[in-house]
């Protein structure tokens, strides 16, 4: 075995943090640099094949028009077999390989998966669930964040791929672990780190007991020890968790920090010693909600994401549309596809293949929305592991059949169209806020069922999705100005200066549309002694005096001569809107109900504020409502579609072009603007074009 001793000195580590701390400024890096191309390919296990086949792979990703791979994610024990010990001979062997082929490599730094002797030589590196009991060592992410040791052995092993392959032919990245998401771990170590957290948070106990309403069931603590982890989550999601909603509130964003602080190690380290050349980069999950991946951001040079759409039948995949624009809206700028889908995916069970065509239309819906790079995972179907059934572009057989030659033609157009995509990107006129203080007040305490934002996000973005609307998701942090129509859906922690903001915004004539549960709590998630919708009254022109939750076996008709044809019916909550100023848009048709509003409008400054009292099951309730925010917002929709068909647009100072996607597997047509180049076919538009199933046209404007 070909080893070396490579460690990091403390000096050097000293510097790292200091340097950091001092908040030096470097220029991010691009996803597709202005001279570069884009980056399209397949993540690669070299250890998972014979050494001969390497070449085989290679040459047949050349062969595709691939021109980069993913590597090492999983592979720590293999680059250091036992502590201090490095052995990186393997995969000097693969990259010289790949240069021959002009595959580029994005190195994986692997602390996703501890190696055995991790958990054998430190026990407590291994996390412990919230029964008490310690993960048993075998699966991946499965670490506590707290220890000492595994942050050591990170950094350590950072530091070794670091120094071993800064000027390696080839290396252009690197993608931080896999996966940001936990675990959660409850040992001692996390319940001290906690602790500490906290003091830093607050300063004094004071102040965090008025924070957490420790007056509450008498939970007042009177010394830093007398803190234990709060009971947030019940075991399988069947009871409610009785923890203090503070306590929990703070939990979740401490275990969020220490995700992003382990990311953060591993940054320093190479942004040190792979300055300047090397981008850095992280696989996200596009909605998953454990981490800020704002915070996780901030580290980045740009972010990327995994994704995999689909599972049963095939249907319009708005959520992958939803995510692409989360993570264009994270760094506010274009991301890259660090996992795409390649076939049947699932570990036990396989889900459906991929269609003929489905593939491709996967691929260009993320293009549309800003992906400037595409990686399928994976390259070839694994014969051994837990992911023996989570496909390919190459099956067991190794042999390049439907899903390789569609990834190939995928290549090829991309390759056409690279010229026409530099420097473009997405512009909006609509942006909704994605809050993550939100999502994680409503984790545990929902309010009623089955509240969360990510799916009261939904319902108004599915909307934009059928009217052809660009739209971005951003934090609250956000400059709100270059918007035309703000969506604000179950904005729950609403502090006064994000009140001020948005308040900001309409007077300033903006549109802006808050829904049911806007503005219950404050910075601290503690309930505002306000009458609803709390500090947005005023823009919304309304009062809630009262609410109430509609259980399933009911449901109550909404009417409006304004927004919608017939009724539609209100599920799952109801906020009793008393207008004060308002205009009614729509109102429910139920004894006790018909003095109230369901939707109001409410001119403000020189805009306006639309306020939405329920949930409505009909899709046409969230199409009317739109349609009237867009014409209220002066927005024009740039084309009629049939349904199942996606128009985005992307912009840059030369080009401006308009994708389509058929969803379907039936013909569609639409009409598009006449005369224009489709670069795909390389062909002029007619008033009409037509698109087969799972088709895609990329037009010129
Ligand atoms: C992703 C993960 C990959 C692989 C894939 C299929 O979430 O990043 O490593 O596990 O799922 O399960």
């Amino acid at each position: 075995m070909n080893t070396h001793r490579n460690s990091i000195p403390l000096m050097l580590m000293l510097s790292l943090t200091l340097s950091l701390a001092m908040g030096q400024k470097r220029l991010e890096l691009d996803v597709m640099p202005a001279n570069g191309n884009m980056l399209i390919g397949a993540d690669y296990y070299p250890e998972h094949w014979p050494e001969p086949r390497w070449e085989t792979d290679l040459k047949l990703m050349k062969e595709a028009g691939f021109n980069v791979v993913r590597l090492a994610e999983f592979a720590w024990v293999l680059m250091e077999p036992s502590e201090g010990e490095y052995d990186f001979a393997w995969l000097d062997r693969f990259l010289g390989l790949a240069a021959e082929y002009d595959i580029s490599i994005i190195l994986g730094t692997p602390t996703a998966v501890m190696p055995a002797w991790v958990a054998r030589k430190y026990p407590s590196a291994l996390a412990t669930m919230n029964t008490g009991q310690q993960i048993e060592w075998g699966a991946r992410k499965n670490n506590c964040f707290s220890n000492d040791d595994y942050r050591r052995l990170s950094k350590g092993i950072t530091g070794a791929m670091a120094e071993h392959f800064r000027d390696a032919p080839g290396v252009i990245g690197w993608q931080t672990d896999n996966e940001f998401a936990g675990p959660v771990c409850y040992c001692d170590d996390c319940l001290h780190t906690f602790r500490d957290w906290l003091k830093d948070k607050y300063g004094t106990l004071e102040k965090l007991n008025k924070s957490w309403g420790t007056h509450f069931w008498g939970h007042k603590v009177q010394t830093w020890d007398e803190i234990h982890i709060p009971e947030c989550d019940s075991e399988d999601g069947s009871w409610s968790p009785s923890g203090n909603p503070g306590a929990c509130y703070d939990w979740r964003q401490f275990n969020s920090w220490l995700n992003v602080r382990f990311q953060h190690d591993q940054v320093a380290i190479i942004r040190e010693i792979c300055p300047d050349k090397h981008f850095i980069t992280h696989n996200l999950m596009s909605f998953h909600p454990e981490v800020s991946y704002y915070d996780l951001g901030e580290d980045l040079d740009f972010v990327s994401w995994d994704n995999y759409p689909v599972w049963a039948g095939p249907d319009i995949p708005y959520r992958a549309s939803m995510a692409a624009d989360l993570m264009r809206g994270i760094k506010q700028k274009n991301f890259l596809i660090m996992e795409q889908t390649a076939g049947p995916t699932g570990w036990g069970v396989f889900w459906r293949n991929t269609r003929p065509g489905e593939i491709r239309k996967i691929c260009y819906q993320q293009l549309a929305h800003g992906a400037d790079g595409q990686i399928w995972f994976r390259w070839r179907t694994c014969t051994a592991g837990r992911e023996q059934y989570w496909h390919g572009l190459l099956g067991h057989d190794g042999k390049p059949l439907r899903r390789y030659n569609e990834a190939a033609q995928v290549a090829e157009e991309y390759r056409d169209l690279e010229k026409y995509i530099r420097g473009t990107t997405v512009k909006s006129a609509v942006a909704i806020i994605y809050d993550y203080h939100s999502i994680w007040s409503l984790w545990g305490q929902t309010g009623f069922e089955g509240n969360n934002v990510q799916d009261a996000i939904a319902r108004y973005y599915n909307a934009f999705f059928r009217a052809g609307i660009n739209v971005d998701l951003v934090n609250t942090d956000t400059d709100l100005s270059a918007y035309k129509l703000v969506l604000t859906p179950d904005l729950i922690i609403l502090p006064d200066k994000l009140a001020e903001k948005l308040t900001a915004y309409v007077e300033n004539g903006g549109v802006l549309m808050a829904d049911c549960r806007t503005g219950v709590k404050d910075e601290h998630n503690l309930a505002w002694e306000r009458t609803l919708p709390g500090a947005l009254s005023p823009v919304m022109g309304i009062e809630i005096e009262e609410y109430g939750s509609i259980t399933p076996d009911f449901s109550y008709k909404i009417n409006s001569e304004q927004l919608f044809e017939g009724s539609m019916t209100a599920t799952h909550y109801i906020d009793w809107i008393n207008p004060k100023g308002a205009e009614i848009k729509a109102g429910y048709d139920q004894w006790h109900l018909d003095s109230f509003a369901a939707v109001t409008r409410n001119e403000h400054g020189r805009g306006s504020g639309w306020y939405v009292g329920t949930i409505a099951k009909e899709e046409a309730f969230y199409d009317g409502l739109v349609d009237a925010m867009l014409r209220d917002a002066g927005i024009e929709k740039i084309l009629d579609l049939p349904a199942g068909v996606e128009a985005y647009l992307r912009q840059g100072s030369d080009n401006t072009l308009l994708f389509l996607i058929n969803h379907t597997e039936e013909k569609k047509t639409v009409k598009v603007p006449e005369g224009k180049k489709e670069l795909i076919s390389n062909s002029l538009t007619g008033v009409e074009l037509e698109l087969d199933r799972y088709e895609v046209k990329v037009i010129k404007l």
